[in-house]
Parts: structure tokens; C-alpha cells; sequence
């Protein structure tokens, strides 16, 4: 018996929500089979998509997760995996947790539900740790879980899966250069100056309200991070231009997503999307780095 998993990727932080927003993202994602072995072994292949992926599991994120899942409950269970990885690491939508959830999702599928789905995040923020040296959970949380999702608190971990407005949509461009997650977040600075928090999470409050009451221009008024965008959008070529356009295209908000490189912007609308595409498309063919452009509802 095999499981075929599509892992979709993610926009974590979502401006104003560093390590505690994201939500899941169609269209975009890992595809990966897998099935039980008798060697007491992981074995990876990779099947087209990123070349550089490891095989080694320790070194996999696919491979660390599902072992912290197996170690948990005890079991010796070999598993083979075929991964079609379509999102590059240090893309900034969610490459390690596509594939750590993937994986572990599918790997209790296989072994009869031994877990909930709530307890599977914490396996695959194992991969996250692998990935990035810190387990945050907001990619991994909306992979796992689907739709979006706060992340509460850690320690321990409570999630709140939340709806969102219908005719919400995201696009997502994607500049084809890499950033590290792990050094994205050593370049942030550990103190938030007390006046910047409290516009933080005011914003957070108004992003979550508006999300309820479907109040897209709460959402608008709400999306922009006084705290992380600042340190870490010098590692973006074209940020501010990127920015700019996509709101004058009539976005409701735009920031980077995850640790970058790939910028999302939140929209009223498919038709708001397809000017928001156009404005990220415009900015970007000016420049000589490749690029993906993905739109989506967000649901
Ligand atoms: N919240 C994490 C960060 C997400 O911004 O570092 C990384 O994908």
C-alpha cells in the first residue's frame, strides 16, 4: 500500500504576525509517495523537481520528522519515500515544512492514525528545527492543519485554525535566489522597541478581527510589520518598488513572506490579484533574476 501526499506551501508571519500567522497556499507544493519497507530504514529518492535535495535522513527534513514520530511512539517501521520537491529551500514559502508535514501525515495515514493532526505539527516542526535551528510552527501549522492558523503559544503548543474571508486572495512572487531561513532570523535583532510592539499587536488584533468579520479594509489597515520587514528586506532585491506597485495596484497589504525571498500581498478579489500579478510582474521583468508569480484564494 503507497500514499501519495500533496504538501502544499505556505505563507508564514503574514506582516504583522511573526512566528505565529500562516496559512496554506494553493498551487504550489511538494509531491511525494510513500509506503512501508521491511529494512527498519528511511530510504529518500528524489523524483525530478530541486536536484540538491539530500537523501540522507538525518539530513532530509522529510526524514527528521517522520524519525521524532517514530522514536515517539516507539517504532523500528522503515518507510520509502519518492519526493517530487517544486519548492526550492529558501524560497520563503514553506519548502522544509511542505515536505516534514507531507511526510508526516502520510506516515500516520500508513501506520493506522496513530496520531491527530495537532499532534503531527509538533513532528514536523522537528524538520523546522533541522532546516532553520528553530522549531517554529507557523509554516508547519497551516501545512499540516490546512487553511490558517495562530499559533497561540509554544510551550506547549495550542493552535487556533481560523476562517477566512471567501474572496480573500494572495499572490506570491518568488525570486529565484535563496535565502536561509536560519540566517534570515540571526539577523534580527532580540529587543523590540516598546512604542513598535504596541502598533505590532494592535495590528495583529485588527488582522485577526478582520479576518472573522470578512472586513477587508481591517485586514488593509492591519497587515503592515513594524518589526521584522525592516531588518530583513535588504536581502530582497526590489522591495520597496515590489511594494509600492503591488499597492498601488490596489493591494490590501503586502510584506515579505516567511524569511523571504518571496513577497506576498493580500487582495480583495480575483480580479485585485490578476493587477497585483501584473504590478509584481512588471517590477520583476525590469530586473535579470528569474521569477514565479502564484495566486490563489486563500481558504
Ligand atoms: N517565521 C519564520 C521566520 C518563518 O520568519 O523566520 C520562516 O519560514
Amino acid at each position: 500500500k503507497s500514499i501519495k501526499v500533496f504538501a502544499p506551501g505556505s505563507v508564514s508571519n503574514v506582516g504583522c504576525g511573526f512566528d505565529i500567522l500562516g496559512f496554506a497556499i494553493d498551487g504550489i507544493g511538494d509531491e511525494m509517495i510513500l509506503r512501508k519497507n521491511d529494512s527498519n530504514k528511511i530510504h529518500i529518492k528524489p523524483i525530478e523537481g530541486y536536484e540538491n535535495l539530500s537523501t540522507v535522513p538525518t539530513k532530509n527534513v522529510a526524514g527528521v520528522a517522520i524519525q521524532a514520530l517514530l522514536d515517539d511512539l516507539g517504532s523500528q517501521q522503515g518507510f520509502d519515500i519518492e519526493i517530487k520537491k517544486n519548492i526550492k529551500p529558501g524560497s520563503g514559502i514553506g519548502s522544509s515544512s511542505a515536505s516534514a508535514s507531507g511526510a508526516v501525515v502520510a506516515v500516520n495515514e500508513l501506520l493506522g492514525k496513530p496520531y491527530s493532526r495537532m499532534q503531527l505539527v509538533d513532528f514536523a516542526m522537528q524538520g523546522e528545527v533541522a532546516a532553520s535551528g528553530d522549531a517554529h510552527a507557523d509554516n508547519a501549522a497551516p501545512t499540516v492543519l490546512g487553511g490558517f492558523c495562530i499559533v497561540r503559544a509554544y510551550d506547549p503548543l495550542d493552535i487556533i485554525q481560523i476562517e477566512s474571508p471567501i474572496n480573500l486572495w494572495c499572490v506570491v512572487i518568488h525570486p529565484q535566489i535563496e535565502i536561509k531561513t536560519k540566517e534570515a532570523r540571526e539577523l534580527l535583532s532580540t529587543q523590540v522597541d516598546l512604542k513598535k510592539a504596541i502598533r505590532q499587536w494592535g495590528n495583529v488584533a485588527g488582522l485577526i478581527s478582520g479576518l472573522h468579520s470578512s472586513d477587508y479594509n481591517l485586514i488593509g489597515r492591519s497587515l503592515e510589520d513594524h518589526i521584522v520587514e525592516k531588518q530583513r528586506k535588504v536581502l530582497i532585491p526590489e522591495f520597496d518598488n515590489l511594494k509600492n506597485a503591488v499597492m498601488n495596484a490596489g493591494a490590501l497589504g503586502c510584506s515579505i513572506s516567511g524569511s523571504g525571498p518571496s513577497v506576498f500581498a493580500l487582495c480583495e478579489g480575483e480580479n485585485k490579484a490578476k493587477d497585483v500579478n501584473l504590478a509584481m510582474n512588471d517590477v520583476f521583468s525590469k530586473t535579470n533574476i528569474p521569477f514565479y508569480i502564484y495566486s490563489s484564494q486563500v481558504s
